[in-house]
């Protein structure tokens, strides 16, 4: 077994579509680096499989989508050489927390990196601002980015003294888990019908940006192809909001995410910035907050 003293290199590989799981990722080389820890970063998107590194730790982030992982974090894994029992930190990234339908989402996942012979030794939920269907209201969304540094230095702290952390997914949500799969195939109908407006400029930026390589430019204007994953960045992330959805519009949030300023995360720290929210009870309420709740509440 690897030794906390043994650890002398990280890899982070992360899959993130509006850029909450990317300032995760962020947040864990800080981390990392304040420790001495050399770590390799890399972005898991459609042109970009494994590289050969030999990493002593794996950590490896996500964006939850239905209940799992998004296709092409599996078509990754799929893609990894095989390990010698490196230790893989798993690490989802939710907008609703580590609640019914939620507790089944990294399994999948699991179940891929244990065929490649990976150990996996750790699974937590990291809690984000939400870019689907439910925004999160602004003081809850405030505090889930100012807690982040420190959930992030307690699973820092876990993983160099060998603590293992697994947990066990409802029963339920192992069949909402399945359920979601269906989402894979939702996404390739949903890119299918994405629509450009009137606005696009050609920029190319959906192009150049897309998680999955789906978006090429024909004849000066994007076109859509097979392999959408139902990220959301290029609807957010045009620079002239010229990307709509064609199906699903009730999953695109009205007051979106705004990549071109950065992510918008930044906007909603400037936009708080010497703003008290309120307490945490009275701005998580009801089942659908609840697991943001308790995360922000737990130790
Ligand atoms: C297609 C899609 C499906 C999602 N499904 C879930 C879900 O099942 N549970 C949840 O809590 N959040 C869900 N979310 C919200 C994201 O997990 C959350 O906003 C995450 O922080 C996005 O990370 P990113 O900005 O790195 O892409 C979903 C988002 C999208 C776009």
């Amino acid at each position: 077994m690897t030794s906390a003293s043994q650890i002398k290199t990280v890899k982070i590989a992360y899959f993130s579509g509006t850029g909450s799981t990317a300032r995760v990722a962020d947040t864990f080389e800080n981390e990392l680096n304040r420790r001495g820890l050399p770590v390799t970063k890399s972005q898991i998107r459609g042109r970009n499989l494994y590289s050969d590194e030999k990493e002593d730790l794996l950590i490896l982030l996500f964006a939850v989508h239905a209940f799992n992982a998004p296709r092409i974090v599996y078509q990754w894994i799929d893609s990894l050489p095989g390990a010698k029992k490196i230790p893989v930190a798993v690490i989802s990234v939710s907008g609703g927390g580590e609640i019914t339908p939620n507790t089944a989402c990294r399994l999948s996942s699991i179940r891929r990196l244990e065929r490649k012979n990976y150990r996996v030794v750790y699974e937590k939920m990291i809690v984000m601002p939400s870019n689907w269907v439910m925004k999160t209201d602004d003081g809850l969304a405030i505090r889930l980015l100012d807690v982040l540094p420190s959930k992030v230095k307690l699973i820092v702290d876990d993983l160099l003294e060998r603590v293992v952390r697994r947990t066990r997914p409802k029963l339920i949500d192992r069949v909402f888990s399945r359920i979601g799969e269906m989402e894979k195939t939702g996404a390739r109908f949903f890119g299918r019908n994405l629509r450009v407006n009137a606005k696009c400029n050609s920029c190319g930026w959906c192009a150049k940006n897309c998680s999955a390589d789906n978006i090429i430019m024909l004849d000066n204007k994007p076109t859509f192809g097979e392999k959408c994953i139902l990220c959301l960045k290029c609807i957010y992330g045009c620079p002239k909001q010229a990307i709509e959805a064609g199906t699903l519009k009730f999953i695109v949030l009205k007051e979106g995410y705004d990549l071109k300023e950065g992510y918008d995360l930044k906007a909603l720290e400037k936009r708080m910035q010497g703003v008290h929210p309120a307490l945490v009870e009275d701005l998580a309420k009801g089942y659908i907050w609840k697991g943001v709740k308790e995360y922000l509440l737990e130790d």
